[in-house]
């Protein structure tokens, strides 16, 4: 349920109209979620843990790699089809954004829509989605700018005056590919409901490619993707007391040609033991901890997988190299 929460100062606010609160929390089990992973045949760690302050600093790092071409190629699809996502986004439209996190790359759409209604930015930090929905809120005087506290893996409601009006989802940046396809079919499917029928979204999916491309743009030459990956080691000895040794595992990033996907690991450089909370995990030279998933899609793959979901494709548009897709569904 959202509600309007009670314990932000109304000051902080600035011009935002409203928050709503999911009650997700943003306490994430990190220590749990960390000894499951590593009981595992295969060990991992969610990705969701790569964004720390840290982590999200060097994911902004990443977005301006030379080989890194997903934001760059996004962005510009979005700033040469805004007119047409505008018109078909309509007048007075509300724009929900799922996963919002700095709200740079809705400006592109803003600017070019008819008289939005409002901007419903859906992120589970509360404070980055605060700050970046207030810097917002200032910029965009005749907008209702509204922040959902929310975790958009999971149900939630969106804020009621919503219902029945002309709404156009936003998720941006393909990481609809950091989910397995049936569970990126099973939030597809919510949001067409969470929506509405005849409700758009606007979608960014990156697509399959030659594996040297692929695997440049998650092994850069300044290791940045490398210090992102290694990053969670940092969390669990910081957060954790573990004692990973970080000299003792090594990034590595690749493409799983059957399952579309390009994997990053950590790779154990020897036979080692690593502690946490009183447990021991050993590790074999070579043994990885499975760390992220990339699912890269054909455009017919996706759009199949997103009419399955209930959604319609009637534009999809790549740039000159088809490195990149933006998708605009419609609810049916
Ligand atoms: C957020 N997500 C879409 C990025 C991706 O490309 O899968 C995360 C990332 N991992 C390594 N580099 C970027």
């Amino acid at each position: 349920m959202n509600v309007l929460i009670d314990t932000i100062d109304p000051d902080d606010l600035g011009e935002l109209a409203d928050f709503h609160d999911a009650g997700h929390g943003t306490a994430d089990d990190f220590l749990a979620d960390m000894l499951n992973g590593l009981r595992q045949a295969q060990k991992e760690i969610s990705c969701k843990y790569f964004y720390d302050k840290r982590g999200s600093a060097l994911f902004d790092e990443i977005c301006d790699l030379e080989e890194y071409y997903p934001t760059r190629t996004e962005l510009s699809i979005l700033a040469t089809r805004a007119p047409e996502i505008a018109s078909l986004a309509g007048p007075a439209a509300h724009l929900v954004e799922f996963g919002s996190g700095s709200s740079s790359k809705v400006r592109l759409l803003l600017n070019a829509m008819e008289a939005p209604s409002s901007y419903v930015a859906v992120d589970i930090s509360r404070d980055h989605l605060i700050a970046s929905t207030r810097d917002l809120a200032s910029e965009y005087l005749d907008i209702d700018v509204v922040p959902v506290c929310a975790d958009y893996t999971r149900e939630f409601e969106l804020p009621t005056g919503l219902q029945g009006k002309n709404v156009t989802g936003f998720f941006p940046g393909s990481t609809i590919g950091n989910f397995a396809p049936e569970q990126a079919a099973t939030f597809l499917g919510r949001w067409a409901k969470v929506l509405g029928s005849g409700a758009g979204l606007v979608i960014g999916v990156d697509l399959k490619k030659p594996r040297a491309l692929l695997e440049a743009a998650y092994n850069d030459a300044r290791g940045v993707t490398a210090e992102f990956n290694e990053n969670l080691l940092v969390r669990a000895n910081t957060e954790l007391n573990a004692d990973f040794d970080l000299s003792a595992f090594a990034h590595d990033a690749r493409w799983n040609e059957a399952a579309g996907r390009i994997e990053m690991h950590l790779v154990s450089q020897r036979d080692q033991t690593v502690n946490i909370a009183d447990q021991a995990f050993n590790f074999q030279a070579d043994e990885t901890i499975h760390t992220e998933n990339s699912h890269k899609y054909g455009l017919a793959e996706f759009t199949d997988m997103a009419g399955r979901a209930g959604w319609d494709a009637p534009a999809t548009w790549t740039d000159p190299n088809n490195l990149f897709s933006v998708h605009f569904l419609r609810a049916r």
